[in-house]
C-alpha cells in the first residue's frame, strides 16, 4: 500500500511536476493536496511542454487517476480552461476527481489578494495574486465557499451572503474599491456546477480504497518545505501546509498509510517573491543563473531570484519532511561555472549556525559561509548513469549526499523526461 509524499525542500520551482511524471505509469493516482493555481510546473514529454497550474502531475500519465484533494483551494475559471487546453492537445482528462470539502477561490478574494498587496507597499509577500492567502484565510475564519456548496443554491447563496457582508466592508471602507454583488458571485459560481458535478467525489474513500487494493498513489506538492505556512520564512511564505504533513491534512490518508517521502532539491537555489534568501546572488552572477535556468516563473513569468545551494536549507527540509529520497534536478545547468560554492553553514552577529536558525529576524541576517567545489565544463545531459558524469560533477553530488541526510536517489540532467540518473528506483 505505497502512498508516496513528494515535495519541494527549498522555495518551489525544484522540478517537482518532472519527478512525478518520472514516475510514470507505474503510478495509479497522483493527488494535489495543497495550493492552487499558484504553482507552476512545467513537464516536457517527447520534446513538448505542458505547464500544469491546478491539474496534478498525473494528469499526462495514460491510466493514472489525477486527484485534487481538500486541501487544494481551486479557480474554478482556471481549472476548466487548464483542462479545456489539455484536451485541445489531445490529453484525456476524462479521469480526474475532484474532492467535494476542497474551497473554491472567489471572485472576491482575487480582488482582495491584489489590493492587500498593493496596500503592503513596501512589506509585500510577492504573492502570485490569485486569491490564494484569502481562500485559506476564509476557510480557517469558517466562512469559506466549498465545492460542495456549488450544488445547492440556497446554502451557497446564504455562505456568500454571509462572506460578503464582511467583505464588501473591508473592499468599500478600508480599500476604497467596489463592493461585489451577491447575486453575480452565485450565477458565477453556480455556472461551474454542472459541469463540476461528475468529477466531484469522496476522494479521502476513493483513495483508502485504492490503497487497500495495493495501488501506488503520489502526493505531490505545490510549493515547497520553505514556503509552508508553519514551516517556511513567515510572512513571506504561502498560506497552506506544503510539507509532508500537509500531505496527510489535504487528502485525508492516515500518517501510517505513508510509505516515503521524496524531496525535489535543485543543484543551486531559486526563490520567487519576497523574503530572505541567504545565498542570493545580484547582479550578473544571478543573471547568468537565471539565464543558464531559465529561470522565470511558469505562472507569473516574473523573473526568480537565484543563489548558490544552501545545504542547512536542504538539511532542514530532510528534518522536517523525513525524506527518504531525494531529485537533485538541473545539476546541468551549473556546466560551464570554474567554481561552485556551496552554503555549508550561517553566520549571524558573529556567530556560526550549522542549522537554519531559530527565529525570523535571524535568518534574514544570515550570512552564508560557503566551501567551494571545481567546476566542469562538459556536457553532461546524456548522462544516465553516475559514470557517465565527469568527475567534478560527480563529486559534487556526493559533496551534497554528506550534507544533506538522505541520499540523492535520482539526479536531473535535463528537462526532459528521460534525461535523468536514476542511482536508486524512486519507488522501492
Ligand atoms: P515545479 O514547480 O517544482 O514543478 O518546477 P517548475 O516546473 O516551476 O520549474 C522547474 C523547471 O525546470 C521546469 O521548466 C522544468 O522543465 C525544468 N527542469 C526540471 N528538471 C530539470 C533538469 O534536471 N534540468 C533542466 N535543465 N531543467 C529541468
Ligand atoms: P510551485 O508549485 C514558487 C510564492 C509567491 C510568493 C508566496 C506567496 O510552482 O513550486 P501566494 O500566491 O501563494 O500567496 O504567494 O509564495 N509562491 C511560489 N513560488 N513556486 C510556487 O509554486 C509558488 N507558489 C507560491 O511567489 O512569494
Ligand atoms: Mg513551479
Amino acid at each position: 500500500m505505497p502512498a508516496i509524499v513528494l515535495i519541494g525542500a527549498q522555495w518551489g520551482d525544484e522540478g517537482k511536476g518532472k519527478a512525478t511524471d518520472l514516475l510514470g505509469s507505474r503510478v495509479d493516482a497522483v493527488v494535489k493536496f495543497n495550493g492552487g493555481n499558484n504553482a507552476g510546473h512545467t513537464i516536457v514529454v517527447d520534446g513538448e511542454k505542458y505547464a500544469l497550474h491546478l491539474l496534478p502531475s498525473g494528469i499526462l500519465t495514460p491510466g493514472c487517476t489525477p486527484i485534487i484533494g481538500n486541501g487544494v483551494v481551486i479557480d474554478l475559471g482556471v481549472l476548466f480552461e487548464e483542462i479545456d487546453a489539455l484536451e485541445a492537445r489531445g490529453v484525456d482528462t476524462s479521469r480526474l476527481t475532484v474532492s467535494a470539502n476542497a474551497h473554491v477561490i472567489t471572485p472576491y478574494n482575487r480582488t482582495l489578494d491584489k489590493v492587500t498587496e498593493r496596500f503592503l507597499g513596501s512589506s509585500r509577500i510577492g504573492t502570485t495574486g490569485r486569491g490564494i492567502g484569502p481562500t485559506y484565510a476564509d476557510k480557517m475564519a469558517r466562512i469559506g465557499i466549498r465545492v460542495q456548496d456549488l450544488f445547492d443554491e440556497d446554502v451557497l447563496r446564504a455562505k456568500v451572503t454571509g462572506a460578503l457582508n464582511l467583505k464588501n466592508q473591508t473592499l468599500i471602507k478600508i480599500y476604497n474599491r467596489k463592493g461585489f454583488d451577491v447575486e453575480a458571485v452565485v450565477e458565477e459560481l453556480q455556472g461551474y456546477a454542472e459541469r463540476l458535478r461528475p468529477m466531484v467525489t469522496d476522494t479521502s474513500l476513493l483513495l483508502d480504497e485504492m490503497l487497500t487494493e495495493g495501488k501506488t498513489v503520489v502526493l505531490e506538492a505545490g510549493q515547497a518545505t520553505l514556503l509552508d505556512v508553519d514551516h517556511g520564512t513567515y510572512p513571506f511564505v504561502t498560506s497552506s501546509n506544503a510539507t509532508a504533513g500537509g500531505a496527510c491534512t489535504g487528502s485525508g490518508i492516515p500518517p501510517t498509510r505513508i510509505s516515503s517521502v521524496i524531496a525535489v532539491v535543485k543543484a543551486y537555489t531559486t526563490r520567487v517573491g519576497e523574503g530572505p534568501f541567504p545565498t542570493e546572488l545580484l547582479h550578473e552572477k544571478g543573471d547568468e543563473l537565471r539565464n543558464a535556468g531559465a529561470e522565470f516563473g511558469t505562472t507569473t513569468g516574473r523573473p526568480r531570484r537565484t543563489g548558490w545551494f544552501d545545504a542547512p536549507i536542504a538539511r532542514y527540509a530532510a528534518r522536517i519532511n523525513g525524506v527518504t529520497d531525494f531529485v537533485l534536478t538541473k545539476l546541468d545547468v551549473l556546466t560551464g561555472q570554474d567554481e561552485i560554492p556551496v552554503c555549508v553553514a550561517y553566520e549571524v552577529d558573529g556567530v556560526r549556525h550549522d542549522e537554519v536558525p531559530m527565529t525570523q529576524a535571524e535568518f534574514a541576517r544570515a550570512v552564508p559561509i560557503y566551501e567551494t567545489f571545481p567546476g566542469w565544463t562538459e556536457d553532461i545531459s546524456k548522462a544516465t548513469t553516475l559514470e557517465d558524469l565527469p568527475r567534478n560533477a560527480r563529486d559534487y553530488v556526493d559533496a551534497l549526499q554528506k550534507m544533506i541526510n538522505a541520499p540523492i536517489s535520482v539526479i536531473g540532467v535535463g528537462p526532459g523526461r528521460t534525461e535523468s540518473i536514476v542511482v536508486r528506483d524512486l519507488l522501492h
